[in-house]
């Protein structure tokens, strides 16, 4: 007997700890609770019955989860869909088919806005990334793939990099609990005013050298043309004045 309300305070002690999954989903999304229910078994939210699942039927109980709950009779499963933040809560399935009951924790978070990069200034490379509502959301900057700073309440987050690392991937990350965007910098293209420099530099030379080529191509053919004008005049005239002349030479032939 003591054994038994001992095994059963035990039971009572360890159910909460064990049982509570967590879940998160994003305002808008869906989220499907992984625990079937095929023939006969509820669905509840806190304290509320939602819905009922009987000789492989679903029927909502709550009104408002009319347009919002779905079963499906082939996985069992229950998804919630267009979510909000109010959705959040704890919801157990519970099977009497077997059993069990399993309780879901579930955090809904507003959808991830995507962070923007910008450099500060122009003498170091000090580049900030920012994010537009940054409630819930973590700024996160990645050298390589390793989390080199972060923040969990700012809404803008700023890194030095050094100029012996401008060929390394760098990207900032925002995230929640539920989903994440980030945007890659390319830094050498952003930080890198020798690299920019040496390229116009480069593109000026070659400018110069092509104005260069087409002079010296413009002045040859200018004096071909001249030359050939000249000559074509020189042999007209003394075609002309000595048109006499050559037929006086006719007979020669
Ligand atoms: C669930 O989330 C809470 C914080 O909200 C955390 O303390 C707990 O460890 C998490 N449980 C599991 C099983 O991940
Ligand atoms: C939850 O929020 C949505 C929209 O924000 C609203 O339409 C709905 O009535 C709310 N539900 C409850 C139970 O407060
Ligand atoms: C994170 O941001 C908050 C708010 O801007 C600031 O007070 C805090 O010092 C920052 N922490 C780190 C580690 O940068
Ligand atoms: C971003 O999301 C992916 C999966 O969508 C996950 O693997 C990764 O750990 C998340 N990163 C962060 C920083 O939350």
């Amino acid at each position: 007997m003591e054994a038994q309300v001992r095994a059963l305070l035990l039971l009572l002690v360890l159910t909460p700890s064990t049982a509570e999954k967590n879940l998160t989903g994003t305002v808008g999304g869906s989220i499907t609770l992984p625990e079937p229910v095929l023939e006969l078994g509820f669905i509840i939210y806190g304290t509320k019955t939602v819905a009922i699942v009987v000789d492989g039927k679903m029927k909502i109980v709550e009104k408002m989860y009319q347009n919002k709950l779905l079963w499906s009779d082939r996985t069992g499963c229950f998804t919630i869909t267009d979510l909000q933040k109010n959705d959040s809560g704890i919801y157990a399935v519970d099977r009497k088919e077997s059993g069990v009951s399993t309780a879901y924790k579930l955090s809904v978070f507003d959808s991830v806005s995507a962070p923007t990069v910008n450099r500060l200034g122009s003498d170091s490379c000090v580049l900030l990334c920012e994010v537009v509502n940054a409630e819930e959301t973590t700024l996160l900057w990645y050298k390589d793939d390793e989390v080199v700073k972060q923040n969990s309440s700012a809404p803008s987050l700023s890194l030095t990099v050094h100029e012996q690392d401008y060929k390394s991937s760098y990207r900032c990350v925002a995230a929640n609990p539920a989903e994440n965007k980030s945007e890659p910098v390319n830094v050498e293209e952003t930080c890198g005013p020798t690299y920019t420099g040496r390229k116009q530099e480069e593109t000026e030379d070659r400018s110069r050298v092509i104005g260069i080529v087409v002079s010296i191509v413009s002045v040859v053919v200018i004096a071909i043309v001249g030359i050939m004008i000249k000559k074509r005049y020189h042999n007209q005239k003394p075609t002309a004045a000595q048109g006499p002349e050559n037929s006086n030479r006719r007979p020669v032939h």
